[in-house]
């Protein structure tokens, strides 16, 4: 389910009044995401082509002169924090609130922000859904705190919450588009240097929510990073964007292979949209061979996912792939106008088949970041 802009606002500033008294000064909003195509090659310094989702987190604040920091979510009710702002220092010990207080403590580092504030966030972003809810969290609030900013400064900001402050080691494709989106197109961002391509796309996504839990997550992921990162240094490069020859360790071999033939399919999708009627069977197969990429050769997937973007190729999909970081979350598929609901069964079904516990599912069209309209 997603809100309004209007009902996002409402649900914030009730939290507001109810849980730290009054009103807020403003209330800024930013979405989740789900990634097209080009997925772990934004550490890569390569290729990505997300989308922002409809599904946003909506920050209510107030600044306060004494340096204090306030906050609460309606996802975590009973649970509020509170922090001075001259004292945060990573590593968070804040739980939840890691990724709020985090921005603070960026934004902090960057002179971007001196003054204490209260915050009340709501959020429809489904959390541990692999739809980046934490990037929505980041970028709302600096929005909020540091909108006059330009981005340049504010995604590293919010990237350095999640990489200095949590100790996630994440790149920037979410908190980039989550930022920058607009409505009715994907993002091509281009990793090596900052560039932004909007890209209209228009097509309405079926994302699966597989809710596998991401047990291994963090560990696996930093591990993918630290192999991209060796097999570059191996071969003498700065990133595995410059690699020409393929590592001789079969298993670097994999992940540099990986990289290399995902951001050619980014370029290829992004060919394909640019034209003047994008094939979907095309968009499809570039989606089928991300995934059995990041299956085979980055080694991300998990049965959940596997199960998932085959039940729905088996369906009639013309393409499905899973999103985001793996080991759980969620996968999209698309599917001719109409045939969702087909999709949807055959998927439900395949995982009740499996013995898994029922997947839920959405649809995404294209949204708009929390700077652009
Ligand atoms: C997670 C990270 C992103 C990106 C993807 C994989 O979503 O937050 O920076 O690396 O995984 O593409």
């Amino acid at each position: 389910m997603t809100w309004s802009e209007a009902e996002g606002a409402r649900r914030a500033r009730e939290v507001f009044a109810r849980e730290l008294g009054g009103a807020p000064e403003g209330v800024w909003s930013a979405p989740g995401r789900v990634n097209l195509i080009g997925e772990h090659t934004d550490y890569n310094s390569g290729l990505a082509l997300p989308i922002a989702l409809p599904h946003r987190t909506f920050a209510a604040l107030r600044r306060r002169e004494d340096g204090r920091i306030r906050v609460v979510s309606a996802q975590r009710p009973g649970e509020p924090i509170e922090a001075m702002l001259a004292e945060l220092a990573p590593p968070s010990t804040f739980g939840w609130a890691g990724y709020v207080l985090g921005v603070a403590w960026s934004l902090r580092e960057a002179g971007l922000l001196s003054a204490g504030f209260d915050l009340a966030l709501d959020s429809c972003v489904p959390v541990g859904a692999g739809l980046s809810s934490s990037a929505a969290l980041e970028c709302a609030m600096a929005v909020g705190l540091a909108g006059h900013a330009p981005t340049d400064v504010l995604i590293p900001a919010c990237v350095r919450a999640e990489n200095d402050f949590v100790g996630a080691p994440t790149g920037a494709m979410d908190q980039t588009v989550s930022l920058r989106a607009q409505a009715g197109h994907a993002l091509l961002i281009d990793f090596a240097d900052g560039s932004l391509e909007q890209i209209p796309f228009t097509a309405e996504l079926l994302v699966i929510d597989t809710r596998a839990e991401h047990a291994l997550a963090d560990g696996e992921y930093a591990r993918r990073r630290a192999e991209c990162a060796r097999a570059a240094e191996l071969a003498g490069v700065a990133t595995l964007r410059e690699l020409t020859t393929v590592p001789a360790d079969p298993v670097l071999a994999a992940r540099a292979r990986h990289v290399a033939s995902e951001n050619a399919r980014v370029l290829e999708f992004a060919a394909e949209l640019r034209g003047p009627a994008p094939a979907l069977p095309r968009l499809g197969a570039l989606l089928n061979a991300s995934h059995d990429s990041l299956r085979d050769d980055f080694e991300v997937s998990c049965r959940e996912l596997d199960v998932a973007v085959d039940a729905a190729r088996a369906a009639g999909a013309y393409g499905a792939r899973m999103t985001g970081g793996g080991f759980g979350g969620s996968a999209i598929a698309l599917v001719e106008p109409g045939a969702a609901a087909v999709v949807r069964a055959e998927v439900a079904e395949a995982f009740r088949r499996a013995g898994l516990g029922a997947p839920t599912f959405s649809t995404a069209v294209a949204s708009s970041g929390a700077l652009t309209e």
